[in-house]
This record gives structure tokens, sequence and C-alpha cells, in this order.
């Protein structure tokens, strides 16, 4: 089963918006495996963004992210990592489409709530960058026959 890391970013949780996005990854069926509630050290974040060291937005980046608590997951579930990018929307609220979480929750990219792994090489990168293996909890779903054809 895929995993992908997930963050809330600290618009999301200064918003009191954690509970109503949390919801929209278990109402969809995916299982939450592992969550923290964290301050991003500097150090940590450009090596999370590290894609971006080069843009021009990449300090506003690690200041925004630095900036409060973040609410880091693991969330697992079959083809999830492209299923989370087509709930959370596009990188900018504008182009969002309604229904999709930046969409319906946000207006501006520098303040886009939520980011969430673009591949399955970025996903194990990210999930070791913020999680130790012991904290990624494996337990099973009592209605997975319900989510799941097999
Ligand atoms: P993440 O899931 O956060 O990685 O977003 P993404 O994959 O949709 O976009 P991308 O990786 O290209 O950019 C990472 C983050 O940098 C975005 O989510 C934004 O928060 C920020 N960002 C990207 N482009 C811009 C920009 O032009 N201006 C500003 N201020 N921030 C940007
Ligand atoms: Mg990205």
């Amino acid at each position: 089963m895929e995993k992908s890391f997930v963050m809330m970013k600290p618009d999301t949780i200064q918003r009191r918006l954690m509970g109503k996005v949390l919801s929209r990854f278990e109402e969809k069926g995916l299982q939450i495996v592992a969550v923290k509630m964290m301050h991003i050290s500097p150090g940590l974040a450009q090596e999370h963004y590290g894609e971006h060291c080069e843009r021009p937005f990449f300090n506003d980046l690690v200041e925004y992210i630095t900036s409060s608590a973040v609410l880091a997951m693991v969330i697992q579930g079959d083809d999830c990592i492209s299923m989370i990018r087509k709930m959370v929307g596009a990188t900018n609220p504008k182009e969002a489409d309604l229904g999709t979480i930046r969409g319906d929750y946000a207006l501006d990219t520098g303040r886009n709530i939520i980011h969430a792994s673009d591949s399955p090489q970025s996903a194990e990168r990210e999930i070791a960058l913020f999680f130790q293996d012991s904290e990624i909890c494996d337990y099973s779903m009592p209605d997975s026959d319900l989510i799941y054809e097999e």
C-alpha cells in the first residue's frame, strides 16, 4: 500500500482548519498512519524544499513554513500519492478547482494550506525526513472490505 507525506502548513493550523482538512482524507477512505505537530527548523525547511532553493520565492517559503507550527502526516492508501495531489489541487489556489482543498480554503500561492508529496521518490524522501520508522503505525481498518474490492 502506498504512503504519502502530507503537511498542513501554519495557516491551516492558525485558521483552525485542521479538522476539516483531515476529515477529507478520512472520508475518502485513506488511512492516517502518523501525525506530528511540530515547529520546523530553517534547516529542515530548506532540506524539505531543496528543489526550490534557486527560486526567487525560496526565502519567503522557508519563512512561511517555519513561522508557526505545522502538522506533519503520513497517509496510506492505494495509489494515494496522486490521489492526494488531486485532492489538494493546483499550487496557486486561484487556479485550483473548487472542491479541492486549496480551491476551497485558500487564495494565495504563498499561503496555500497544505503540502503533499508529488511522486513515490519524494514521498519516500520526505517521510524519512520527518518520521522515524517507529513513528509510523501499522494498524488494520475494519471497514477495508467496504473501501477496497480486494
Ligand atoms: P507543495 O506541496 O508545498 O510542494 O506545493 P506544490 O508541489 O503544489 O508546489 P511547488 O512544489 O512548485 O512549490 C512549493 C511551495 O512553494 C508551494 O506550495 C508554495 O507554498 C510555494 N510557492 C511556489 N511558487 C511560489 C511563488 O511563485 N510564490 C510564492 N510566494 N510561493 C510559491
Ligand atoms: Mg511540491
